[in-house]
């Protein structure tokens, strides 16, 4: 594939807006989802139309500011980027399937599922799955032991222990008492576990220090965490691009201690976060903006 900034250093992305960043992530998703003449049945449809669909980047922006300011500004953090989203684009379409969350819109448009068929819908995951590995595995510009490191990352986030067991016990856990330590592990497995390999990755592409690993680690679970609190207070809005009211039988914090708690412990959340990003970052950073943006109604 030609470069993904083609007539665009890297070097002056350093300097660039979020929005060229994100526009750069886009051309870079689709040129990786189109690299052969015979893309055109419909799980490569499937796995374009979800992953292309409008969807906010936060993982691939987040590993890219990460690394970026870490000093990291190589090309390949495109790729990496675009690896995560992959990944979580597949847990989207798992997680709306029938026998999951039984969602009929994402992202502003039909579910995969409902556009494609439900075999469609879990054959697009596993291409996805594999293509992100695929990608991070023959990522240029980074050492071999590098690479190995990501790949072992991300196959963790997703595993039996991370994300996958998360959304399992999102699913079953549900009419047994549950306390609020318990879901709040469930959170960090279905959602802190890729915010978590997205910053690893940054931090090892940056080749950080042990103390901004572990920095960027803490950040990354209280992200994790606060986001996936904002998403269930959030449930009800009708104007997200997806179904509303889906966790009335979920035991969510919100539905366990309301939403004004819920909204104290979002807080406690990003402030945990940007205690641990001003230790990498100082106390003002593209990162920290980034972050901020995501919570509007926070702070
Ligand atoms: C949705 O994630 C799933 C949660 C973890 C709450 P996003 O809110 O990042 O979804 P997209 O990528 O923008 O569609
Ligand atoms: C996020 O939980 C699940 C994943 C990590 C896939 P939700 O089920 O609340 O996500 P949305 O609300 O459908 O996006
Ligand atoms: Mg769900
Ligand atoms: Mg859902
Ligand atoms: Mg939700």
């Amino acid at each position: 594939m030609g470069s993904p900034f083609t007539g665009l250093a890297f070097d002056s992305v350093e300097f660039a807006s979020l929005a060229t960043i994100r526009q750069a992530l886009e051309t870079r998703l689709e040129e990786l989802l189109s690299d052969t003449n015979e893309n055109d049945d419909p799980v490569s449809q499937a796995m374009r139309s979800s992953v292309l669909a409008p969807g906010k980047r936060i993982r691939p922006l987040l590993l890219m500011l990460a690394a970026r300011d870490l000093g990291c500004t190589a090309p390949v953090l495109l790729d990496l980027g675009a690896s995560v989203e992959m990944i979580h684009t597949a847990s989207l379409i798992l997680d709306d399937l029938p026998c999951m969350d039984n969602a009929s819109m994402r992202r502003g448009r039909l579910t995969v599922h409902r556009q494609y068929g439900e075999d469609v819908a879990m054959l697009a995951v596993v291409a996805l799955l594999s293509r992100a590995f695929g990608v991070v595995s023959e990522a240029a510009g980074l050492s071999s032991e590098r690479r190995a490191l990501m790949v072992s990352l991300l196959s963790q986030a997703i595993g039996a222990q991370g994300l996958v067991r998360g959304q399992y016990e999102d699913l079953h856990e549900a009419h047994r008492p549950r306390s609020v330590t318990d879901v709040m592990t469930t959170n960090s497995r279905k959602t802190g576990a890729l915010f978590q390999a997205s910053m690893r990755m940054a931090a090892l592409a940056a080749g950080a220090d042990r103390a901004a690993t572990d920095a960027l680690d803490r950040v990354a679970l209280a992200l994790g965490q606060a986001y996936q609190l904002c998403d269930d207070l959030s449930d009800c809005s009708p104007d997200h691009g997806k179904d509303a009211d889906q966790d009335r039988d979920k035991a969510t914090l919100v539905n366990l201690l309301g939403a004004e708690e819920v909204r104290r412990l979002l807080n406690e959340q990003l402030e945990e976060a940007d205690r641990h990003l001003t230790i990498v970052y100082g106390p003002r950073s593209a990162l920290g903006n980034f972050m901020r943006s995501l919570f509007p109604h926070s702070w």
